[in-house]
């Protein structure tokens, strides 16, 4: 997708150096555009852990390049404790999206099998390339068969197509495209007019700063909208679709996102408004079938609770917005249980959220 006219992808390697992983800094935007080098797994690790790449695909795909990173920097006699230990840091920096495992288990797994090559690290970087590509690719038919649902809305009510969404599933927590925003992006290029409803997603704002950023630079209308208001615009017909990411869906379609998409899922529910989840495979978790007992759910730092963060005098500053001495509770994500979700938007098409619809599009899980 495009800043300011210029296609970027989210991750890259640095062009003439190939010991150097480039990514867009998200803890900036979007006051400032920034890159930032990674060049060790340590610094995967911080990139990853502090949130200047974010959004369950991307968390995978810069996991999948520190393992690259780690091969390139084997300084040690035993490959397989090393991958081994590297790997495991990479998979606690954060907990609940799944991508992370898949992508640093698949790379683990090559680096181990292809162990004895004289050409290891240039291997590693084609699999990492090849995993980053297939992101991009999922996340496009994701969104052409997302497109097939605002086409329907847009065909009935021959009306701009008003659509629901939280926190930030685009092309930034992706490599390319996004997964809820996908099917927005491919509507706006068809001409059909929608318009996106972008929940702010407090604490960190991942919906007002990265989502509404996105939306403006590729011209698509949108409005941010403070957390609560979902239930009222839907309650006033004012909301046709809700279509969010997700970090980890279990087998049985129990979705983990960003916390307060239950919220909305109940509302839209109440309201009979249709309640997508888009993602692509490498967030199925089949080794879960109970969402709310088993996903693992990150709590954050109380600072992103305590402080907000915005620009003036064009600097980035950071002010206080509570009592001093109020503790905070801080937990990044929930669990929409399955019988609150329409439908699962995937690469491989659209299924119902349960064990049977999963299994029809992903048989040998
Ligand atoms: O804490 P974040 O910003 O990494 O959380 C991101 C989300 O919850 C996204 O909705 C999810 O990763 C889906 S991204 C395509």
């Amino acid at each position: 997708m495009k800043i300011q006219d210029k296609h970027y992808h989210t991750i890259w390697v640095k062009e003439g150096d190939n010991r150097v992983v480039q990514v867009i800094d998200q803890r900036k935007i979007p006051f400032q555009f920034e890159i930032f080098d990674i060049e060790t797994v340590d610094e995967a690790c911080f990139a990853i852990s502090e949130m200047v790449v974010r959004g369950a695909p991307l968390i995978g795909v810069t996991a999948a390049f520190g393992m690259y990173l780690a091969v390139l920097n084997f300084d040690e006699t035993d490959l397989k404790t090393y991958i081994v230990r590297n790997a495991e840091k990479l998979k606690t920096t954060r907990p609940t999206a799944v991508n992370l495992d898949f992508a640093v288990d698949e790379i683990s797994n090559f680096i181990l099998k292809n162990k004895s090559s004289n050409i290891l690290s240039e291997l590693v970087l084609e699999k990492v390339e090849a995993l980053k590509m297939q992101e991009v690719i999922n996340s496009e038919k994701i969104g052409e068969y997302g497109l097939t649902l605002i086409e329907e809305i847009y065909a009935r009510t021959k009306q701009t197509v008003n659509i629901l969404t939280h926190c930030n599933a685009g092309w930034l927590a992706c490599i390319d495209w996004g997964t809820a925003t996908a099917p927005i992006y491919k509507a706006h290029l068809k001409g059909i007019p929608v318009h996106v409803w972008v929940d702010e997603t407090r604490p960190r704002n991942q919906g007002a700063r990265l989502t509404a950023f996105e939306l403006g630079e590729q011209g698509v209308p949108h409005t941010i909208i403070p957390d609560n208001t979902g239930g009222h615009l839907m309650q006033h017909e004012m909301v046709d679709l809700v279509i969010v990411g997700s970090d980890r869906t279990t087998a049985n379609g129990d979705v983990a996102n960003k916390i307060g998409t239950y919220l909305k899922a109940l509302a839209a529910a109440d309201n009979n408004i249709p309640f997508y989840v888009a993602l692509p495979s490498s967030t199925f978790d089949f080794t879960m079938s109970d969402g709310i007992r088993e996903i693992p759910i990150e709590q954050r730092n109380a600072a992103e609770v305590a402080e907000m963060e915005g620009i003036a005098n064009g600097k980035i500053q950071t002010v206080q917005i509570i009592p001093r001495k109020s503790p905070v509770a801080n937990y990044g994500f929930d669990v929409t249980p399955a019988r609150l979700v329409t439908g699962l938007i995937t690469e491989r098409g659209i299924c119902k959220a349960n064990k049977e619809g999963i299994l029809e599009l992903f048989p040998n899980n």
